[in-house]
């Protein structure tokens, strides 16, 4: 029995020789058994395994085949799988448009076939939930022609000071959508520098027509995709901004403000300004085609809102289609009167103050706008007396609670540290080959000061300080013109002086046209010998005819002579009309000229014609003693 059982269990040669060996038969038979029992146990595990293994695969099989007949069952009832029935639920109550509903249920069905891992299922199902979010038929509830204009002014009223001129376009502009009880119009774009309060304004439009608000910014916006999507074949395909925030405020009758589209480019990614083109104009925005959506959106009820600094950077296009508001600088009476009817009160509360806890007066206030700040708005305003009032919080928030803290002048310095800002204050020394211009820039106007000083040389013109190409340009055109209309009558050999022309402040790029009449008075006053009045300030294009064109900036520039305790300014006649944004108090300090050519600039400058002694020509720079090394 030993041998026979030895050739049929699965033994090791080397075993069975071993047991062919022994000749003891209880041994014999031992070894056997033992080698049995051992054998029993190999085969045992191998079979769980094998049957624990069997039972994983048919598990995942049979999942399968009950999945697919799960399905066919579905279809042969007409029935679909829960979760998407779940979304066409959410498709139904979205109350899509006819357009929409037909693109949504052929997707839908699309769904029901493709297998739930697949990356498709995924880009449907994403799909179908932004068709089926999208406010199609919610409102905000008030329609235009019910708009109160007396509430709304109060509105405006209450949440900013001043800008009397800005809120009664605002309010005509509402009357006229009222009467014609829809918004297809231009759409109205608040121009004017930072920190005037155009995207505050906006917000308080908002409220006065009891809408959704919403900011979308478009600074450093490139690509036209961001405006109108991506076609959903890209892998991470979203719609563009404005189907994205319509979508945040559930309602389709938002108002949104697109702000700061001036700062929008354009590159080899498409032109974002020709996509906002159609976002904007009435005539095309009831059917705007996002890509990523392909079925077009009804924008025609939003109302849109743009802000922009300057206008020059806007694609002409888009511009015509605006209504433009001028939301110029604030004068520092303004300032100070914003600071103390808005800023103020509202730092305190952001700082947790009360108002009887503190002591600021006005001159306070006043001194932190002159010294710390110099803004065309309010923003650094703001920055500046919010670490004021940090400053007061930190001695509130002491045990005991102090009962009152008073800022005076000198706290504002202790807390702010040493003054940020001097006065572009005239000085009065009067030397001839200076004269004073206005300048503006995106911050609010400048004076900017002008100095010509005649060398030996071949005629040449040295221009210093930063000019751009516009006011090169205008230096050279006032040179022409003195050497045209004086060239014979002065004693100065033009031919044989260069004209060297420096403007201060050097670091700082300047450009623009406006500078003209006063480059024209430095020259004339360098070639006269004679100094021009230090309390005048101009501003004017010329032309080589010596004719005086207009300028932009007329506010900014007044606003900045004012500042600087300039008594006379002189404009071109044309922007006669433009001081009626200037307000009184200002005017009446200031006496102005109006001027038609630059012969009126000369006069008006005490400098008058030929008869001017040789002055004697100057040695050059490098030769002068001490300037030389
Ligand atoms: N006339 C004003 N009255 C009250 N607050 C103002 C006024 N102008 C500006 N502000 C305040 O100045 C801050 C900056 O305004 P903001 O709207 O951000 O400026 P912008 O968008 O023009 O750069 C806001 O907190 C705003 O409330
Ligand atoms: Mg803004």
């Amino acid at each position: 029995m030993a041998d026979l059982c030895c050739t049929i269990v699965n033994l090791p040669l080397s075993t069975k020789q071993e047991l062919l060996e022994s000749n003891d038969l209880e041994k014999r038979l031992k070894t056997l058994l033992e080698q049995m029992v051992k054998e029993k146990e190999r085969l045992l595990l191998q079979s769980e395994m094998q049957s624990k293994m069997m039972e994983r695969l048919s598990k995942d099989q049979r999942d399968h085949l009950l999945r697919e007949q799960l399905k066919t069952i579905h279809e042969e009832l007409g029935e679909e799988s829960p979760q998407s029935g779940d979304l066409r639920r959410k498709i139904e109550k979205a109350g899509l448009p006819t357009e929409a509903m037909k693109v949504a249920k052929e997707e839908l069905s699309r769904l029901a076939v493709v297998q739930r891992a697949s990356p498709e299922y995924h880009v449907i199902r994403t799909y179908l939930d932004w068709l089926a979010s999208l406010p199609w038929r919610k409102d905000s509830g008030l329609e235009t022609q019910k708009i109160d204009l007396t509430a709304a002014r109060q509105v405006l009223d209450a949440d900013h000071f001043g800008i009397q001129k800005v809120k009664t376009r605002v309010l005509q502009f509402l009357a006229v959508n009222k009467l014609k009880k829809d918004l297809k119009g231009p759409i109205l774009c608040l121009l004017g520098p930072p920190g005037v309060g155009k995207t505050s304004l906006a917000k308080s439009i908002a409220k006065a027509l009891g809408r959704k608000f919403i900011r979308a910014s478009l600074g450093g916006v490139h690509d036209e995709a961001e405006i109108r999507g991506h076609r959903r074949t890209y892998i991470g395909a979203m719609p563009g901004r404005v189907i994205q925030s319509i979508k945040r405020c559930g309602v389709r009758d938002p108002l949104m403000l697109l702000d700061e589209i001036d700062k929008i480019g354009h590159d080899f990614r498409g032109d974002p300004a020709s996509a906002l083109l159609e976002v904007l104009d009435p005539e095309q925005n009831h059917t705007f085609v996002d890509h990523y959506l392909d079925v077009s959106f009804d924008l025609s009820r939003v109302f849109f809102i743009l802000t922009a600094n300057v206008l020059d950077n806007i694609p002409a296009a888009l511009r015509d289609r605006m209504e433009i508001i001028d939301m110029s600088s604030y004068s520092r009476a303004e300032k100070l009167e914003i600071a103390m009817t808005h800023l103020v009160p509202k730092l305190l509360e952001d700082h947790g103050i009360q108002a009887s806890e503190i002591t600021l007066s006005r001159e306070v206030v006043a001194r932190v706008i002159d010294e710390y700040t110099r803004e065309a708005g309010v923003r650094n305003l703001t920055r500046e007396l919010a670490h004021l009032f940090r400053g007061v919080a930190e001695k509130l928030a002491q045990d005991p609670r102090p009962t009152k803290v008073e800022l005076c002048e000198d706290s504002v310095e202790i807390t702010l540290g040493p003054r940020k800002f001097f006065t572009e204050k005239i000085d009065d020394c009067r030397q001839p080959g200076v004269a004073t211009a206005l300048a503006w820039t995106p911050v609010g106007g400048e004076i900017l000061k002008i100095e010509v000083t005649r060398l030996e040389g071949k005629g040449n013109l040295i221009l210093t300080g930063q000019l751009g190409d516009i006011m090169k340009e205008s230096a050279q055109i006032a040179l022409s013109l003195l050497r045209a209309t004086w060239g014979h009558s002065l004693s100065i050999r033009f031919d044989k002086s260069d004209f060297h022309i420096h403007v201060p402040s050097g670091a700082i790029p300047k450009d623009g046209p406006s500078a003209g009449v006063a480059l024209y008075t430095a020259l004339a006053s360098c070639v006269h010998g004679k100094p021009v009045p230090t309390q005048l300030a101009t501003t004017g294009e010329i032309t080589l005819r010596g004719t005086i064109l207009p300028v932009g900036g007329v506010k900014e520039k007044v606003l900045a002579a004012h500042r600087a305790g300039i008594k006379i300014v002189a404009l071109p006649e044309h922007n006669r009309g433009d001081l009626i944004d200037i307000s009184p108090d200002v005017k009446s300090q200031l006496t102005f000229y109006f001027l038609k050519s630059v012969d009126e600039a000369i006069s008006l400058a005490g400098l008058t014609i030929p008869s001017i002694p040789y002055a004697p020509m100057p040695t050059k720079p490098d030769q002068q003693p001490g300037l030389s090394n």
